[in-house]
């Protein structure tokens, strides 16, 4: 009599366990914005997309690490923690600045494969197969994560030993799910069979469930690779094998030769005024900081503040603004190296004048020319940190695998994802990629060339001194949230939280669409629709981390309410 009911109790459990896990995760519902997750601390901060890589970044700092320390040692714990975005073996931005007033910015994006061809995503009758693009050994890029965080560690103070431990333990000894983790687990399960040669430890009989413990012990052992023999552990020897063995298996076309050449660039960072401000940023192949110069400079003489936060005025505005940069993103911007961007024109006064010319102040503008694209809010799986230290010394780090545990391949035996970074190339002129974005010739594919990115982390300065640490994951939405939570600060005057947290809307000029997360205000809505715009409610845009330095150097660290996002400090 009490076995069958402890059998249904068990089974109500794990029913409850794994609707939780769906709630927590749905894009249509709106996440609770009373959630607030601010630290308020006097020494040093990091805020991330989990507690545990926020919590060993401040260790890293309380053991007398600087913030590019404490960075480093957030980065390696997210590849561990949060899989589906965290990697070493996916790229990124680095937008920093230093205790000696240097502004730095480090690119370590894919590039992609020596082999790699500009239709390599066309089949025989020309037609684009994006599902090689995103998924599967075709998809990945030159990963670049291992070589940006020995470029990082040039800036630190502790040794890799001390900054890699916390990563190695969590992937050695497990660390407990939670519900949103287990939930987005449980629903690429088919994804990970069918695009693995080897099974990886992320696919489980039975669902996963909040508090279930990961271990990842072949993760455990590349990290150990890394720690003894630096980037060498994981471009050449035991590490680089094992992913040239996948890539056989897989039939991708990743070389030794492409892993052992792989460099990440310090490239200068872009540094423009907005008001009193200056905004420090990353230049190409991030598309994020030409797109957001032009969006910030063609509303730095608007009188937002006077229309208001959220009021219709203001939103025809910057969602027009977003759609005039965003035809300039697909037209005229790819990897500098390769191809000859006009980023001075692009970004001047007269011409981003002229470009607002035809803007009219009663009418939703019109994005016509090649077909939309359709948005793919489950992909924008892409994950930022900040991080402040006592010293003066500022990080701002976004990067990514591309979609949610990128190409879904784990390399066997090393325990890490592969990057679908490819995508991120414009596959065939007019052919939207996973976020609907579309590209021409600048973002073709070419040899050792890199995938244009929307990721934009950022600081801004204020008299030289850093004041915000900004910025988000999102695919395409990145710039226009890192955009609105600017202007949400600078120009209406918003809490950090509520800039954090008050919902966002997007417009990439194509589709010609415009993006609001579900909680943004019904009768504004109403009124755009009147314009003329067609405004689709999607799910969650972003999850924006800043830290805000307030005066006497107390630091205000806010979570994105959206996530699992944690902030911390001392
Ligand atoms: N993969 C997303 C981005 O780089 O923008």
């Amino acid at each position: 009599m009490l076995q069958p009911l402890i059998r249904l109790l068990l089974l109500c459990t794990l029913i409850i366990f794994y609707c939780n896990g769906l709630q927590a995760q749905d894009p249509q519902t709106p996440f609770a914005y009373s959630v607030r997750k601010t630290a308020f601390v006097n020494h040093g901060a990091v805020v991330s997309a989990h507690p545990l890589a926020s919590k060993a970044g401040v260790d890293m700092l309380r053991k007398g690490g600087n913030a590019f320390d404490a960075a480093i040692a957030t980065q390696l714990t997210l590849a561990v923690v949060y899989p589906a975005a965290g990697n070493i073996g996916g790229g990124g931005f680095m937008v920093a600045h230093t205790s000696t007033g240097k502004d730095l910015a480090l690119d370590f994006r894919e590039k992609a494969p020596a082999a790699a061809t500009r239709d390599m995503y066309l089949d025989s009758a020309g037609n684009a197969r994006t599902d090689l693009s995103q998924n599967g050994h075709l998809a990945s890029g030159v990963p670049g994560a291992i070589a940006g965080i020995f470029e990082e560690l040039r800036y630190a103070k502790l040794p890799m030993s001390t900054l890699i431990q916390p990563a190695i333990d969590l992937a050695e000894n497990g660390f407990a799910l939670t519900a949103a983790e287990a939930h987005s687990l449980n629903s690429t399960q088919e994804a990970f069979k069918r695009y693995n040669t080897v099974l990886p430890v992320f696919v489980k009989a039975t669902p996963w469930k909040a508090g279930d413990t990961l271990v990842q012990k072949d993760l455990a052992m590349t990290l150990k690779r890394i720690r003894d023999k630096g980037a060498k552990g994981f471009y050449e020897g035991e590490t680089a094998r094992l992913i040239l063995e996948e890539m056989r298996r897989g039939k991708g076309i990743l070389t030794a030769a492409d892993l052992q050449t792989y460099t990440a660039k310090t490239r200068p960072a872009t540094l423009f005024p907005y008001k009193q401000y200056t905004i420090v940023t990353m230049p190409l192949p991030s598309s994020g900081g030409v797109v957001l110069q032009q969006m910030l400079k063609m509303v730095e003489n608007q009188p937002l503040a006077g229309y208001g936060f959220e009021s219709v005025k203001a939103v025809h505005l910057m969602t027009e603004v977003e759609r005039l940069a965003y035809a300039d993103r697909a037209q005229y911007l790819g990897d500098r190296d390769y191809y000859s961007v006009p980023v001075d024109t692009l970004t001047s006064q007269a011409y981003l004048h002229s470009r607002m010319a035809a803007f009219q102040p009663d009418k939703a503008g019109n994005s016509k020319d090649i077909s939309a694209g359709v948005l793919s809010p489950k992909s924008e799986e892409t994950t930022h940190f900040d991080v402040i230290d006592n010293d003066g010394n500022a990080v701002s780090i976004t990067t990514t695998l591309n979609g949610g545990y990128g190409s879904r391949v784990v390399v066997g035996g090393a325990g890490f994802f592969l990057n679908n970074e490819m995508d991120d190339f414009s596959v065939k002129p007019g052919v939207p990629n996973m976020y609907g974005a579309v590209g021409t010739e600048a973002n073709a594919i070419a040899p050792g060339k890199r995938m244009l990115s929307s990721m934009t982390p950022t600081l801004v300065l204020d008299k030289g001194k850093v004041f915000l640490v900004v910025g988000t994951p999102g695919g395409t939405t990145i710039t226009t949230s890192v955009f609105q939570t600017l202007v949400d600060i600078l120009d209406f005057g918003l809490s950090t939280q509520d800039a954090v947290n008050n919902p966002k809307f997007h417009h990439q000029w194509l589709p010609d669409e415009l993006y609001v997360e579900p909680a943004f205000p019904t009768a504004v809505r109403e009124q755009l629709t009147s314009m003329g715009y067609k405004v689709i409610q999607r799910g969650s845009i972003g999850r924006t981390e800043v830290i805000k330095v307030l005066p006497g150097h107390k630091l205000e660290a806010v979570g994105d309410g959206r996530g699992d996002d944690t902030a911390e400090g001392y």
